[in-house]
């Protein structure tokens, strides 16, 4: 095995990773690893905005911020983090901007904000123009400067390197081993400190607007690595992806007027929330949406119902409301361009002519690795700092969307908290020592790849993984109780079983074995698919993205708290949980 010494390495390079990274090169030695080409990574797949109270078109106050992502977190955010976000998001949008970060502009120059889900006016209640945005390729144009930043502070970067374990000796870090995917060889990246940013993992469900790659990888790789997932039972479902396709449909759509109609023709989340419409929260439109297609008022009776951006649509309700707000098609073409593009390329359907078919689609873990404020993975009930080990981003937990992420928050904390991590790390490495690599590293990793490799069953990758998303779509998905989670869980272990024993990959090569790295990955979907399913099971009540059939209230006496899934030396699961920091905003009833 090659060796390479770094002060600390991060594992992957979107916005977080390469945020951290940015930060982290000014005084340390780093390394970024990323199982791709940097800028393919999916914080290129975030469309409408990144939100920041900038109040450019009109009064916003940080504070505005920190409450809507309180309430929209269903009071399960950490406040004192919250906080964090809501005041440094400013000073961060400013900051990509000066980077080079080409954000739509004004008239008079300042950077255009749109609507976006659950962002208020806290005296009036409503909706505030708070999303910074490059037309709907927002995410996209952070990743470009990030990684044009790095490239010029001469960060090293391992592209199409698959870390598949971490190095950790008791309570110390000392690097992790990675898979080089054109030659199948292994690397071990020695270092006095790790981030995790490696995103999410959203392709445990069938319809997802993940891509690909979003095969949890950093996260499964702590949990087996004694670190526990905080809050797993929180899945976020985004109410508009395309049908059947799943792919990001983005919530400016709405934010720039769209409504969503159902098979009756009714604007149907008149009903639902009645004050903000289709720009509730998004657990509140995704659960509206299941429940018109439950009702049998889908289009045509189907499972999907219609997202309308036609102009006359818009200038109908904008008039109906007294918003004075007219569009066009030039404004659709200008301000949704990316959105044009993909309905005309995967629907035939042209926005500005037909109304979009849409469905809630899996997009963002809220739970994940927990952290502090400074990115460093703390351990346990009591939050016990694990020296040298940091994660940022969708893997990360820290906890700033609780139950339910608001829309702009995920681009928020990905360059918040990326930032801090990667100061964090200048910090920690300037004291820390560079600790000598354990006897037999990366053995254990290299024995789990030729296990798959060799393979004997009949088992194929593509099955195992179509019947995971089945399960955790009928079961765990907008909608769970008791028995259907149960049932997950029962079908997982089935799963986990065959993946062990009965496992079989055509591939038996050594260079781009993408055979034999989806299996792998699929070992670390079965492992979190299982974690969120058991931490639903023991959640009984109803809280922003984890809504229980079985228990359809929220109980801030018993489960104002946020749980922790660790794995035990027998593969087992065992729970445990610990309080949520509140702190200007006393939990109420969330009222839209
Ligand atoms: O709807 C969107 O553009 C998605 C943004 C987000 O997930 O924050």
């Amino acid at each position: 095995m090659k060796t390479h010494v770094f002060d600390a390495v991060i594992i992957g390079a979107g916005g977080a990773g390469l945020m951290a990274a940015l930060y982290a090169s000014r005084g340390a030695n780093v390394a970024v690893i990323s199982k791709l080409y940097p800028t393919r990574s999916h914080t290129g797949a975030a469309q409408g905005g990144i939100g920041a109270a900038l109040g450019n078109l009109e009064e916003d106050r940080w504070e505005w911020h920190a409450y809507d992502t309180v309430k929209g977190s269903d009071y399960l955010a950490d406040q004192d983090a919250v906080d964090v976000l809501c005041q440094e998001a400013i000073e961060v949008v400013v900051e990509l901007e000066h980077m080079g970060l080409p954000f739509d502009r004004l008239p008079n120059g300042r950077i255009s904000q749109r609507r976006f889900g659950g962002h208020t006016n806290n005296e009036t209640g409503k909706p505030v123009t708070r999303a910074c945005h490059a037309a709907d390729r927002t995410g996209h144009m952070i990743l470009q400067t990030l990684y044009q930043q790095c490239i010029k502070n001469r960060v090293n970067f391992y592209d199409e390197f698959h870390v598949v374990d971490l190095i950790r000796v008791d309570d110390t870090i000392r690097g992790v081993v990675a898979y080089e995917i054109a030659t199948g060889e292994l690397h071990v990246f020695h270092s006095k400190a790790v981030a995790f940013a490696t995103g999410g993992w959203g392709r445990c469900w069938e319809v997802t607007s993940n891509a690909h790659s979003l095969t949890g990888d950093g996260a499964a790789i702590c949990l087996r690595n004694g670190v526990p997932m905080e809050d797993m039972e929180f899945f976020q479902f985004h109410p508009t992806g395309i049908f059947k396709l799943g792919i990001l449909i983005t919530e400016g759509v709405r934010g720039e007027g769209g409504v969503l109609i159902n098979g009756q023709g009714e604007r149907f989340m008149e009903r639902y929330a009645p004050h903000i419409k289709d720009l509730a929260s998004r657990d509140v439109v995704s659960r509206a949406i299941f429940m018109e297609v439950q009702a049998g008022r889908g289009i045509n009776g189907q499972k999907y119902v219609h997202l309308d951006v036609r102009p006359e649509t818009v200038n109908k309700y904008n008039e109906l409301a007294g918003d004075p707000r007219r569009i066009d098609r030039a404004y659709i073409e200008a301000k949704l361009p990316d959105i044009a593009d993909f309905t005309r390329t995967y629907l035939g359907i042209d926005p500005v002519e037909e109304p979009m078919p849409v469905q809630p689609t899996a997009h963002y873990a809220m739970g994940g690795i927990p952290t502090d404020v400074h990115g460093r993975v703390v351990l346990g009930s009591d939050n016990r700092v694990l020296d040298g080990l940091y994660a940022a981003g969708e893997c990360a937990c820290v906890s700033v969307h609780g139950a339910n992420r608001l829309g702009t928050n995920s681009l928020v904390d990905l360059v918040v908290f990326g930032r801090r991590v990667g100061r964090h790390i200048v910090e920690y490495c300037e004291q820390a020592e560079l600790l000598p690599l354990p006897t037999g590293t990366g053995e254990a990793v290299q024995a789990e790849l030729s296990r798959i490799r060799d393979g004997s069953g009949n088992t194929k990758v593509a099955d195992l993984r179509h019947r995971m998303q089945k399960t955790m779509t009928d079961n765990v998905g907008v909608f769970r109780t008791e028995e259907t989670i149960t049932q997950a869980i029962d079908d997982l272990k089935e799963l986990r079983r065959e993946y062990y024993s009965e496992l079989h990959i055509d591939d038996k090569g050594h260079r781009y074995n993408t055979d034999l790295l989806e299996a792998w990955e699929l070992g670390c979907l079965l492992e979190l698919a299982e974690v969120t399913a058991i931490a639903a099971l023991a959640r009984k009540e109803s809280r922003g993205g984890h809504a229980r059939d079985d228990y359809p209230e929220r109980d801030d006496v018993n489960w104002l708290k946020h749980s922790l899934c660790s794995r035990e030396e027998d593969g087992s699961y065992s729970l445990d949980y610990k309080p949520v920091f509140i702190g200007r905003y006393e939990p109420k009833k969330r009222v839209y």
